[in-house]
Parts: structure tokens; sequence; C-alpha cells
């Protein structure tokens, strides 16, 4: 969601902010722009679009600089609009980029207004602008200003600011935001995620909740909310520079579909040994928590959510206690019930989904045994403020739409599962068969993979369509859900996704020879009940696309188009379903020609509300 990139060198710094703009160009990219200081003046560019627009204007009227602030827009208040886009100014002095949203910005606006200030965008990052502007006449110092002005706003923020009058700094604010600096010889940068930084340096800080600094050429210096200096030192990352990196596919989504063999395997790495399962890096004392535990409740948002429901399946037949999944927006703002010796687990990608982060916090006064978070991003927010963590190991993913991350998070659910299983006395015999299966993952996904030129093919009777339904049954009705979540995101093509035993309690009415159906039909113990369902289909004219094992012995027929997915193992089936599913809404997105790594209206992480 947005992105920020802030630079302090001697040398130019306007194409590193450019460079560090493209690689964060995934959270957000409706409009882009920079402030550069230079001939003791603030000169800014702006362009509606991608940041190819304003590279571009950035090559016409180059504005070479050794301070300079810049930011890529997903839009939150005021349309997609140069006007709109960042950095905002006030009184040619002071430039500010902002993520986040701050709440009280109309009450601000007008008490700005009334001080004779004059709004030329729908932003409330404006209002921050003139809000540090009007700070400087009391506070001369710039973290100062910033930091009085932070005490004013309601509402999320990650901030950056630089002022004409010192420009030997650059002022950086965090709330609810992230915000990283880096370091390099004589020169410092900022960023909202390492990742745009990669190029110049490999040494970072995170800025902590509420904390301020001061960044210059010689140094950083941070202080907590109370105005205390920090010390913190800066640590090497080890995230790969070609993360950002497309290699030989023609689009980021592809790529992270094909990475998804050694993605499982990594997340697997060091923990299954002679077919036992051992997650040891969860923090300390997990085990005796998990000893008590009697209850989960699991919260995300999206993709997150649906690998908590495949997750919900597997808890309460294997640990047979009660498992509640409950969307993120929805938990935070409800009266909750807890039920006792509960642990409390976030799913997130990003580890900083503003709503995900908010039902931790709520969750944090409510009584729960302890909090756990799955997460991708080891320096996140959610990993900061959860008890203990299970990193996903699935490496940066750039697609909007989440693929690989979704499947280390089911494999890392499914450790988790047993982690609390054992130490609850989970027989040896049921963690063998499943550290059996997940031994055998990677290459069933692996085999999956290899279809992908038939499903290719099979994409081209759905690029017509204005809706698609999908259906599953168990553990495979999530699978049937993060399905259709892929086909609207990236093609989008109206999808819905329908446990398939619910089709006649009303979405039958649905069915003519226009409506795709597609079921998820792995050989389990469900898989009659899902033949009367696909018959219910098929005796109404229904066009079916049925992915189902071999052995499950769907006759191809009038009406009915069988794909064949060999998945071993019924526990890990989800996992080898979901990459048919991947592949298929890729391959219909491609035919539309919607952008697919940046899909319309989304941005990646979704740090606002
Ligand atoms: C869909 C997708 C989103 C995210 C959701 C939660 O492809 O990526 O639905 O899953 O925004 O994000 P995280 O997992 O970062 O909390």
């Amino acid at each position: 969601m947005c992105g920020i990139v802030g630079a302090i060198a001697q040398r130019d710094v306007s194409q590193i902010l450019v460079e560090g703009l493209k690689r964060l160009e995934y959270r957000g990219y409706d409009s882009a722009g920079v402030a550069i200081y230079k001939d003791n003046a603030i000169h800014r560019i702006r362009r509606l679009g991608k940041v190819a627009e304003l590279d571009e204007a950035l090559q016409q009227n180059p504005l070479p600089g050794g301070l300079g602030i810049a930011h890529t827009r997903w839009a939150t208040h005021g349309e997609p609009s140069e006007r709109n886009a960042h950095p905002h100014m006030s009184q040619d002095n002071i430039a500010l980029v902002h993520n986040g949203i701050i709440e009280n910005h109309d009450e601000l606006r007008d008490e700005l207004k009334a001080k004779g200030y004059v709004f030329t965008s729908d932003t409330d990052t404006e209002v921050m602008a003139h809000l540090l502007h009007e700070e400087l006449k009391t506070n001369s110092n710039l973290h100062h200003a910033l930091f009085a002005a932070t005490k004013k706003l309601d509402g999320a923020y990650g901030t950056v600011a630089i002022d004409t009058n010192q420009p030997d700094k650059m002022v950086v604010a965090r709330s609810g935001s992230p915000l990283v600096i880096g370091k390099g010889i004589g020169e410092y940068f900022i960023a909202s995620d390492q990742l745009a930084l990669l190029p110049v340096t490999r040494e970072f800080i995170y800025l902590e909740e509420n904390e301020v600094a001061e960044v210059r050429r010689d140094g950083v210096t941070i202080w907590d909310e109370h105005g205390n200096t920090v010390t913190r030192e800066f640590e090497v990352s080890d995230i790969q520079h070609d993360a950002v990196d497309k290699g030989q596919y023609r689009h980021f989504m592809l790529k992270e579909i094909h990475e998804q063999p050694s993605v499982v395997s990594d997340a697997l790495e060091g923990r299954i040994v002679n077919h036992k399962i051992f997650v040891e890096t969860l923090g300390q004392n997990a085990n005796k928590v998990f000893e008590k535990v009697e209850a989960l409740q699991l919260i995300a948002c999206g993709t997150s959510y649906n690998a908590a429901l495949v997750a919900k399946y597997w808890v309460e037949e294997f640990l047979k206690i009660p498992c509640l999944v409950e969307i993120a927006s929805e938990y935070r703002y409800r009266h909750t019930a807890v039920l006792p010796n509960s642990l409390f687990i976030t799913i997130s990608q990003s580890g900083e989904t503003a709503d995900t982060l908010a039902a931790l916090k709520k969750a944090k006064t409510e009584g729960y045994l302890a909090s756990l978070t799955v997460c991708n991003s080891p320096a996140s927010s959610m990993v900061r403020e959860s008890d203990f963590t299970l990193i996903t190991r699935a490496g940066t993913e750039i697609g909007v739409a989440s693929t690989k991350a979704f499947t280390a998070q089911l494999v890392s659910l499914m450790l988790l599962m047993v982690s609390i299983g054992k130490a609850k006395g989970m027989d040896e015999q049921t963690e063998k068969d499943i550290a059996i299966a997940l031994e055998h993952l990677p290459y069933e996904i692996q085999a999956a993979l290899e279809q992908a030129k038939e499903i290719d093919e099979l994409s081209k009777e759905f690029a017509e369509k204005h809706h698609t339904l999908f259906l599953g049954r168990g553990s495979q009705y999530p699978i049937a859900m993060e399905a259709a979540l892929k086909l609207k995101e990236i093609s989008y093509i109206h999808a819905e996704a329908y446990a398939a035993g619910e089709l006649k309690h009303g979405p039958l009415a649905l069915i003519d020879s226009d409506m795709p159906v597609v079921v998820v039909a792995p050989k389990d113990n469900l898989l009659e009940k899902l033949k009367s369902n696909i018959e219910e289909v098929r005796s109404r004219s229904g066009q079916l696309f049925v992915f189902a094992d071999e052995s499950a012995k769907i006759q191809e027929t009038d009406g009915i188009t069988v794909f064949p997915v060999k998945s071993e193992y019924s526990i890990t089936a989800p996992m080898v379903y979901t990459i048919p599913m991947q592949l298929l809404s890729y391959y219909v997105a491609l035919i539309k020609g919607t952008d697919v790594d940046q899909p319309r209206n989304l941005a990646k992480s979704v740090t606002v509300e």
C-alpha cells in the first residue's frame, strides 16, 4: 500500500529514488512523484500512472540533487490524479510523503485553513505537510516540529519530510506503517520496504512504533515516543537482490507459482528428520503454552484467511480442539467471547495488514493464552507484536495476487498443527503420516506445474465468460474460495466459491449452459457426495470442469471436462490442487490482457483500513 523512498547523499539521488519506487510499485501504482532539493529550492515532479511515467518525465527534465523523497501511491483519500500524488508541499519549503490514513484530517484541514493555508489536493497527506509547516513556527528544529505534528494526528502514518531551510537532513516518523533506514558510506536512505534499497545498501534499521528519526549524511538519530534517544544497531539483511527480478518469466506471478516446489522445501528444511516434525524457532516456552492449549482462534484477511480455513479442517480432525477462524476486519470491531485456554494466531504474508494487526492488538487485551503469528516477513509489525512466530520462508512475493505465500502458509500451518499436537500427545504414527505427505509435496507440486500447457489451453473456455462458480467440499472448499479470489483478482471475472453441498440451497438457480463450474475433486471420503453435486449441475446444463484424481473415475462426457491431478496424500491435497487453480487464473488473465502483477484497484500490503 503506497511506497516511500528517501535519500540523502553527496551524489545525485534522483535515479536511486526512481529505482526504489520501481521496486515498490507492487505496493501501489496509481500515481508517483519525487521532490528533490536543488539550488536552495525543492523541485517536484508528479505523474498519474505508473512509475515509468515519472521516470520518463525525469529523463526529459533531469533533477539531479543530493536530497530527495519519492512516493508511489494507492489512492485512499482523493482520486488517482497528479494533484493528489505525493510528495505534498507546504509554502514551497516543506515536502512530505506519507503511507497510511489520517483519520482526523477533516478537522485539521479546517484549523489549518483558518490559519491561511491553501489546499491544492483532496488528500489527508497535505494536512500533514501544512501541519508540519505550522509547527516549524514554534519548533525551529525539523524533528521537533515533526514530533509535535504527529502528536496531533489520529490514524496511521509512515512519513518522510524535507525542508529547504534545513537541507542537511530528512525527518521520518512511524505509527502503524513500516519504515526502514538504510546505511551507505556517507549516505543514508529511507524506504517503506528494504527491497527498495537493495541496489544501494544491505544495512538496515527498522523504525519502531511512534519513533521519530533524523537522517543525515553523517548519521541517524532516533527518538522514542517520549523524546528519549534510542540506540539501535544497523543489521545486515540476507534478502536476495534478485527477489525483484522476473528472470525468464513473463510475470512475477508466474515466477512465484513456479517457485512453489522450492518454497515448500525451504519451509520444511530442518523441520522434518526421520519422519518426525520439529519446529524449534517459534519462541521461548512455546511448547509449555501448547501443552495448555484447548482452542485456537485464527485471524487473517484475503488469501491468508483462506489458508486459515484450510487449517481449521486439520486442527479439528487431528487435534480435536475447536478452531475458530475469522476475518480480521470483522473480529477487530465486534464483541468477542474467548474460549478458555485459547491461542490467538494471525496469518499474514506481509505482517503489516492493518486489520490483522489491529485484531492482534485487540486480542492482547482479551485473555488469550498467547499470540502467535504465521508470517512471511521476519521484520514485520506482526512478528514484533506476537509472543511466538512461525516464519513461512516463501521469500519476497511481488505479484499482488498471492500464490507462493499461500502454499507456504498452508505448509507452515500444518507444521504448527503438528507442533501443538505433539505438545498435547499426538501419536507417532499420525506425525509420521503427515511428515511423509509433506516430504512428497514438492514433487507433487512440481508434477502439477508440468501441466501448465494443458491449463493454458483450458483457460480459453473461461476468458469470454462473465461469471464462474468454484465448488469444493471439506478442506478443498477453502481451496475453491482461494481459486475464486484469484480469478476475480487478476482476470476481473466475477467468481464465487460454494461448499458443493450448499449448491441446492440457492446457487443452483444460477446454473445454465453459460455458467462454467469448476470442481475440485480429490479422492477423499467426500468424493461420492461430490459426484452427486456434479450431477446436479450437469442435469441443469451447467458447463463442468472437474479437477480430479484419476482414481476418482469421473467420466468425461457432454458438459463435463475432466482435468487429471495427481495427489497421493489427502492431507496435502489442498496444496496440490491449489496449483492448477493458480495457473488457470493466470492464463485466463493473460488472454484477457489484464495487468497480472498489478491488478486494478489493488495493492500488495494493505496497511490502511
Ligand atoms: C490476494 C491477496 C490478499 C492478501 C490480504 C492479506 O491474492 O494477496 O487477499 O492475502 O490482503 O494480506 P497479508 O497476508 O499480507 O496479511
